[in-house]
């Protein structure tokens, strides 16, 4: 049996690590496929030195550009190195371009596709991930749904059942495999701050970042949270919207600290110790309910409904005030939320099932 990863971008580096590990430990045979979608050295090459990953065999260097050039162009890539390489089975991860141009050519070529995190919807069509999602789902054999709820959306779009495998998601698995690693982590003496006396931001997505006065927006709300609540704001800021501030020549408030994108041990470090977890990203409302720090997301919809339902997380929007709100909503949750993501064990089921049924 030979297994091909496939994978472009930091989550799906992060999130593909222990379904790796799990691959080395029982030694099946599998590769690497990257398509080069992130290539900076802090979205990219970082991970794979911190967690230890093998090298990719294979490297597309896609890197940016509009969906259509980028997807078109891993699609190419892919297809001749599947063609080269037959594996058994093509694994993606998520809901990036990446995603689809892997399930989208292995499909194509008759190689079963398994979905790692399938079934999760926005039901916002505005969002690439919503398209990427809907169409790797219905691309592939294998659907690993994180969560009861993810294998009812696609139940209701009419996918087999006998496809649908609930596995918990892997991101718990890689929480608990670098938690205790990142708690001898020093980031916090290089920011010089204090367990729970700063919040944490992350904010990249589209929809929020492309648009000038959204984006004005969301930082004017992030402003008065960090006014009322006297405390600082760390912000890894994401290439993308590095790019759009610079282009919109937006001051952005001096309550709001910026870094580069940070490795994963820091930035785990820095989730854990916070006050109060702001983002837009898909991984952090996980990890924030993962770790018990409450979050605000800085959307109108979200795709892991269930951080909501137990109480470890809030839409919030792009409104200043009600960012300001949520905020004071949150902050004094009790940390009491059972964790819906699985037991750290995803990893091992998705081999088990591969390993049984290929
Ligand atoms: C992509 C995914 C998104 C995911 C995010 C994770 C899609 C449609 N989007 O968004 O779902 O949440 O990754 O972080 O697949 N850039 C760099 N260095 C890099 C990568 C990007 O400087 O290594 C800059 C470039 O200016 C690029 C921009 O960031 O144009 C956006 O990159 P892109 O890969 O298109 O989308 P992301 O916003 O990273
Ligand atoms: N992350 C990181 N360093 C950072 C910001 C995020 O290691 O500076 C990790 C984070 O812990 C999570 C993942 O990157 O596991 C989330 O990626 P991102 O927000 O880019 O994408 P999304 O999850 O929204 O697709």
């Amino acid at each position: 049996m030979k297994i091909a990863i496939i994978l472009g971008t930091r989550p799906e580096i992060i999130k593909m690590a222990p379904i790796i590990r799990e691959l080395e430990r029982r030694t099946i045979d599998y590769f690497i496929l990257h398509t080069g979608q992130h290539y900076s050295y802090n979205m990219d090459r970082i991970f794979f030195e911190q967690l230890k990953l093998p090298q990719p065999k294979y490297n597309l260097r896609v890197g940016s550009g509009t969906h259509a050039e980028q997807t078109g162009k891993m699609l190419i890539g892919i297809e001749k190195v599947l063609m080269k390489e037959k594996p058994d089975i093509v694994l993606v991860q998520g809901d990036t371009n990446t995603t689809l141009a892997g399930a989208l050519a292995a499909a194509k070529i008759h190689i079963p596709v398994g979905h790692v995190e399938a079934g999760l919807r926005s039901f916002d069509r505005e969002m690439p991930e919503e398209i990427n999602r809907i169409l790797t789902d219905h691309l592939s054999d294998y659907l690993f749904a994180p969560t009861e709820k993810a294998k009812q959306n696609l139940l209701n779009e009419g996918i087999p059942e006998e496809k649908i495998h609930v596995t918990g998601n892997t991101i718990v698995d890689a929480v608990y495999q670098h938690l205790e690693l990142a708690k001898n982590n020093n980031i916090l003496e290089r920011l010089n701050v204090k367990p729970n006396e700063y919040m944490l931001l992350t904010l990249h997505r589209q929809e929020n970042v492309d648009r000038k006065q959204r984006l004005k927006s969301i930082l004017k709300g992030i402003e008065l949270v960090a006014k009322e609540f006297e405390t600082k704001i760390i912000y890894p800021i994401h290439p993308r919207t590095q790019k759009r501030i610079k282009e919109f020549k937006i001051e952005v408030p001096k309550e709001i600290h910026l870094t580069p994108p940070l490795d994963y041990l820091s930035f785990l470090k820095l989730e854990a110790n916070a006050q109060l977890i702001l983002t837009d990203s898909g991984g952090v409302q996980e990890e924030a309910c993962i770790l018990k720090v409450p979050c605000v997301t800085l959307r109108y919809n979200t795709e892991r409904p269930e951080t909501i339902e137990v109480g470890a997380n809030t839409l919030a929007g792009a409104e200043p005030q009600t960012i300001l709100k949520k905020a004071r909503e949150m902050i004094n949750k009790e940390r009491n939320w059972k964790n819906p993501f699985g037991d750290g064990k995803a990893a091992q089921r998705i081999v088990n099932i591969i390993n049984r049924t290929l």
